[in-house]
């Protein structure tokens, strides 16, 4: 392994650290806490990062011993800085007096011109959030630097390169952050700077960890769906392998949107991909998720169904050693709880119990786990892929059946003082929906309300409002606006739903409208993803639409687009033309506190 290694103590911004390290041009791979320097290998620099534990609890997050004496510079920050004063000889850590969460002012103990902190100014703002502090320096480190709280808030062992920070560098809240990463990866590790995920040497890198995973005379086989990620994995397989070594098969699981499996089966015979077949497997799809309401079980079924697919489909192949390709990337494995200290916040269809079985057995492969959405695209790019398939917005493996919403209740509106006075303070009213969707907060998936406002559309007070709801009703995690119904909002009532062939067709239609006029008015692709949710929110038996616009760069964080009154207008106008519609919400949740995606 090349270039830095970010072991993850199960820290909210551990893929930011690694992110970081890759904006400077240096490649850098997000490693299990308790990695040794043995899978280590050739790394040029170790960064530790935060967690949500106290190193002071006997069974939080370790490092390997080993890595200490790999002779490699390593960074600890926050955990990771208390960690190593915990494991190094001598070091103390303990509760601090006050904890420190927010802004804090860091004094340097001298100007620097090498280390960590070249070039970076004695006094300058770092952001916090600690509650034990190093009280003791281990032996042979010096302190940095200090903030007003926190008398070790940098430390250095020059001899071992071994420093620790008590604040985050990777937050662009700390002023110079990104500078002293920079300095850690170019001045102290020596790393150049040169490395793109879409360079022809990560391009190499990549193909040959496929080789050697593959072996010999192994073949790999991959569900491709058409989206970004599965279609850069297979082609990196086949341009690695050959074409004859992979073979692809797009499942239709009904879940798909209008027209997509004719759109995607010519995309492909234009990519030249020679063996990728079409199977129909919708009514299996169907009756596995069956009456299922609860969103992580649908997920689990989907996840199954594939799996049962692929028994049968590797019947018909070619006797030999098959493995099973998958594209996932980075963020399917956060937040599917893969990451050994992250919490779960959602299930993704390729990271089912019996998947993750087999990654470990070393049975999967998986080109692009360590990658994210915009890398992934820049290596589509480079592989000559088309802006077709490579620009296209992303949509989920278990499609459509995780933004049809069902439930098995009848349920009732309900209020909430402080939700009444903030939607009143801009001249709205506000009611909790009795549906839930998934959301993440504090690193935790929650599952709760949502907020309905309702009355006269103004763009800057909604965003304003929204925020402030979210974080101070612990029921809520995301905010929706009315836009439109065929009636008055108290006709409307949660009705028990489960998935059914019409529902998605409609569900089908439906997004296909709100596909082609966001095309026509998104020219700049501003918006990176729109799903188009169905809510079991009925009035004579006709549901309710939100859309789901989102801006982002990864899909780890968004922001909700942010669109005019008059285009709302004309969505909900086409949309409720649909029979079967009976009203349109947008969804005014940036993530977090709400995933993109409502189950
Ligand atoms: P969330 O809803 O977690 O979504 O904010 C982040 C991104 O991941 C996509 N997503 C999935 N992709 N299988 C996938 O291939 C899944 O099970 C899955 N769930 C969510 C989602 O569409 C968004 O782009």
């Amino acid at each position: 392994m090349q270039g830095i290694a970010v072991l993850d103590a199960g820290g909210q911004y551990c893929h930011l650290l690694a992110r970081r390290v890759r904006e400077v041009g240096v490649q850098s791979h997000v490693l299990p806490i308790d990695t040794t320097a043995d899978q280590l290998g050739a790394v040029s620099g170790i960064i530790i990062s935060g967690g949500p534990r106290s190193v002071t609890e006997p069974d939080s997050p370790r490092i390997h011993p080993s890595i200490l004496s790999m002779g490699v510079p390593i960074l600890g920050i926050c955990y990771g800085h208390q960690l190593l004063a915990a494991t190094m000889p001598g070091g103390v850590v303990k509760p601090s007096y006050s904890r420190e969460y927010g802004m804090a002012n860091l004094q340097l103990a001298h100007q620097s011109v090498n280390g960590i902190f070249a070039g970076i100014p004695v006094y300058s703002r770092v952001w916090v959030s600690h509650g034990d502090s190093v009280e003791t320096l281990p032996n042979g480190f010096e302190v940095l630097g200090s903030t007003e709280d926190c008398a070790v808030a940098a430390m250095e062992n020059a001899d071992l390169r071994i420093f620790g920070v008590q604040f985050h560098p990777e937050v662009t809240h700390s002023e110079y952050g990104q500078h002293l990463l920079g300095n850690f990866v170019t001045h102290v590790c020596r790393c150049g700077t040169h490395w793109k995920p879409s360079s022809a040497e990560a391009i190499d890198a990549i193909m040959a960890d496929i080789r050697t995973k593959v072996g010999e005379r192994g073949n790999v086989l991959f569900f491709v769906s058409g989206g970004v990620d599965s279609t850069v994995a297979y082609k990196l397989c086949a341009d690695a392998l050959g074409q004859d070594r992979v073979h692809g098969v797009y499942v239709d699981t009904g879940f798909m949107r209008k027209n997509e499996s004719d759109e995607v089966m010519t995309a492909f015979l234009t990519a030249g991909f020679k063996n990728v077949r079409l199977r129909d497997a919708s009514a299996e799809f169907l009756s596995a998720v069956g009456d299922e309401v609860e969103p992580e079980i649908k997920r689990k079924q989907i996840g199954m169904s594939f799996l049962a697919v692929e028994e049968d489909v590797l019947e018909h192949l070619p006797k030999g050693e098959w493995l099973l390709g998958q594209g996932t990337i980075y963020p399917d494995t956060i937040e599917s709880g893969g990451t050994k200290e992250s919490a779960l916040i959602k299930t993704h269809h390729n990271r089912v119990p019996e998947l993750v079985r087999r990654i470990e057995a070393g049975e999967i492969v998986e080109p692009l786990s360590q990658f994210y959405k915009d890398e992934v695209r820049e290596i589509g790019r480079a592989l000559g892929l088309s802006a077709r398939l490579i620009e296209k917005q992303p949509f989920p493996g278990p499609g459509l059946a995780v933004r049809y919403l069902c439930t098995n209740e009848r349920a009732d509106w309900s209020r909430h003082a402080k939700l009444d006075d903030l939607a009143a303070s801009c001249g709205l009213a506000a009611r909790i929906l009795p549906v839930r969707g998934v959301g993440v907060q504090g690193d935790e998936r929650t599952y709760a309300h949502v907020a309905l406002l309702t009355g006269p559309y103004h763009e800057s007070r909604i965003a304003e409002i929204a925020p402030v709801m979210t974080n101070s009703v612990r029921d809520v995690n995301r905010v929706a606006y009315w836009v439109d119904g065929k009636g008055p909002l108290d006709e409307f009532h949660v009705e028990p739903t489960t998935l059914s062939r019409r529902g998605l067709d409609l569900l089908r239609e439906a997004d296909a409208i709100v596909r082609d006029v966001l095309a026509e008015y998104d020219t700049q692709k501003r918006i990176w993803q729109c799903p188009v949710v169905m809510l079991p929110l009925t009035r004579n038996g006709e549901a309710t639409i939100v859309i789901r616009p989102v801006e982002s760069h990864d899909g780890m964080t968004a922001q909700y687009a942010k669109l005019p009154l008059e285009l709302l207008e004309r969505l909900a106008g086409q949309v409720l033309h649909l029979s079967g519609i009976g009203a349109v919400v947008y969804d005014v949740t940036n993530k977090p506190p709400a995933t993109i995606e409502w189950e």
